[in-house]
């Protein structure tokens, strides 16, 4: 990966309320992650799990994906065993665009390319040092506009025309 990589980002929104959770497999990521937004200057709510006792990620989910989608919260951070749970759960709130990321790369193009507002992270599948730098690039990244407007206007359309047909 090019030095330059993550030299031109400093776009940040530090007034941005941020949502965390986890499950179980995800509490030291997520404990680790507080520690980061402390530091970078963010506020966040913590909605759990707390303890090392075992929960359901689609009950963590929930509460973050539920707090974005009725526009409670500006963005959230999710975390499981594998983020996979966790990202199906959060798809399905209108609104949300949660983007499971395993890389650096996928970090920055989830918020440049695909204006995600819920980052997703496996607890298990990344160790504390590159979650942290997820996390940051993520939040330092701006949404480039264009020709991705229009690929996130057609995804509005879909979740309007599931929706819509699902209440008829
Ligand atoms: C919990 O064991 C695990 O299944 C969960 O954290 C997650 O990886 C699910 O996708």
């Amino acid at each position: 990966m090019p030095v330059s990589f993550l030299k031109d980002l400093s776009f940040e929104v530090k007034t941005l309320k941020i949502a965390i959770a986890s499950d179980h497999a995800g509490l030291d990521i997520k404990e680790e992650i507080k520690g980061l937004l402390e530091e970078m200057g963010y506020s966040f709510v913590d909605f759990g799990t707390y303890n090392r006792e075992s929960v359901d990620y689609p009950d963590m989910a929930e509460l973050v994906a539920g707090s974005i989608s009725k526009g409670e919260l500006e963005r959230g951070i999710l975390i499981c065993g594998t983020g996979i749970g966790m990202c199906i759960v959060a798809n399905k709130f209108p609104g949300v665009r949660a983007a499971l990321v395993y890389d650096l790369y996928s970090a920055r193009y989830a918020k440049e390319h695909n204006d995600a507002n819920v980052l997703i992270m496996g607890g298990r599948t990344t160790d504390k040092e590159n979650a942290r730098k997820m996390v940051e690039i993520w939040l330092k990244s701006q949404f480039q506009g264009e020709r991705h407007q229009r690929r996130l206007d057609k995804i509005k359309r879909i979740e309007e025309r599931l929706y819509r047909n699902m209440k008829e």
